[in-house]
């Protein structure tokens, strides 16, 4: 297949530029490069025939449309978004134009393309979404794909509107549309303001470990490796129309999985052992969500896709790939915004 990947150079998609070459498909990568990418990402597949890289805005139709034009794609995976809901608390703006309107825009060029290629039936559009969309649980329950949108921050909401607007182009106008709400993601690659990176590096570095609130927020929390196979498997063998929730099956409060990665640092750092004596508490973050809680029974039966590591192996892999990977991370503290407390409104 050849797959045109919005959002290439970020966290998720580099992992689905990555495996995506790998298991032979053409890939076409289309990123803005904000201040959240980085090439460096798909450094192990950019010299590969299968590769090219499209510098485009997808608030910037024209450029879609040449893009889709130059490239004729049998598929899109839209994983361009601003993704980073502190940001999103301080400037909702940028996400409302380039997750809504920008998605807009993808949806409308993809169509055209869609159109003036015959309508082809193989086509798919995989709009790739978050758990974030369906809101706040209590102690108990999971999210199933029918549960109702309840989003409570700029970025998911504006997420939700992406999701929206997805489902309507299919019904409407018969795009041919596949959907999946994803819990939260951590690995190799994952940019250092994102709480998984910060708690590693600020555990590296001796410094204050913050943990919003009381640390006992919930999440369900998936390797990205593990996400990428998922997506790649729905946009090959989803229903159209249909949305697929996709978790790693690993609920953890936001401390306990602070300690766990702590215990990694001793292991792999015992000179400065114990390191969760830095974790410090700090003012929550304004309408935080307290539990996210996936169920996977849609693709798990319907797919047959299950995560392959558990979150005490996929920290693992993740610390040991922070510590050995300076030269990616070092230069990115430098940029705009991270290393600060943003989002306390
Ligand atoms: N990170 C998670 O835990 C998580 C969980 C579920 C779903 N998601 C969703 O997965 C997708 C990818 O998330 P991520 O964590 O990799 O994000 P990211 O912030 O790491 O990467 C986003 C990428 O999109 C690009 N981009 C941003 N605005 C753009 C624009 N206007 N035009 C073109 N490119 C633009 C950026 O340059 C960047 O490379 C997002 O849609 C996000 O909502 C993320």
């Amino acid at each position: 297949m050849k797959i045109l990947v919005t959002g290439g150079a970020g966290f998720i998609g580099s992992a689905v530029v990555r495996l995506a070459v790998r298991r032979g498909h053409e890939v076409v990568n289309l990123d803005a490069l904000t201040y959240a990418a980085n090439l460096e990402n798909v450094a192990s597949v950019s010299n590969s025939p299968l590769y090219s890289f499209e510098q485009a805005d997808i608030r910037d139709r024209e450029a879609l449309d040449r893009v889709l034009d130059t490239h004729k794609p049998d598929a899109v995976m839209h994983l361009a978004a601003e993704s980073h809901v502190d940001r999103s608390i301080d400037g909702p703006g940028a996400f409302i134009e380039t997750n809504v309107t920008g998605t807009y825009n993808l949806l409308e060029a993809a169509r055209a393309y869609w159109t003036r290629s015959g309508k082809p039936a193989g086509f798919r559009f995989h709009h790739i979404s978050t758990d974030e969309v369906f809101g706040s649980l209590g102690e108990t329950g999971q999210f199933t794909e029918e549960t109702s949108y309840d989003p409570r921050s700029p970025y998911s909401a504006s997420k939700a509107a992406s999701d929206h607007l997805v489902r309507a182009w299919h019904e409407t106008y018969g795009l041919p549309v596949v959907l999946t709400n994803c819990s939260n993601n951590y690995g190799p690659f994952h940019f250092p303001e994102k709480l998984v990176p910060v708690v590693i590096l600020n555990a590296l570095h001796g410094r204050p470990i913050p943990v919003y609130g009381d640390g006992g927020n919930v999440r369900d929390w998936l390797y990205v490796e593990d996400h990428a196979d998922a997506l790649l498997l729905v946009l090959e063998k989803g229903e159209l129309g249909r949305s697929y929730n996709i978790g790693g099956e690993n609920e953890a409060k936001n401390i306990d999985l602070v300690r766990t990665i702590c215990a990694e640092m001793d292991r792999l750092c015992p000179e400065n052992a114990p390191h969760d004596q830095l974790i410090t508490f700090v003012t929550d973050r304004p309408g935080h969500d307290r539990r996210y809680a996936i169920d996977p029974d849609r693709i798990r039966n319907e797919l047959g896709w299950r995560p392959s590591v558990t979150v005490e192996e996929g920290l693992r892999r993740t610390v040991e790939w922070y510590l050995e990977n300076q030269d990616w991370w070092r230069p990115l503290l430098a940029r705009e915004g991270v290393g600060q407390r943003l989002g306390k409104a």
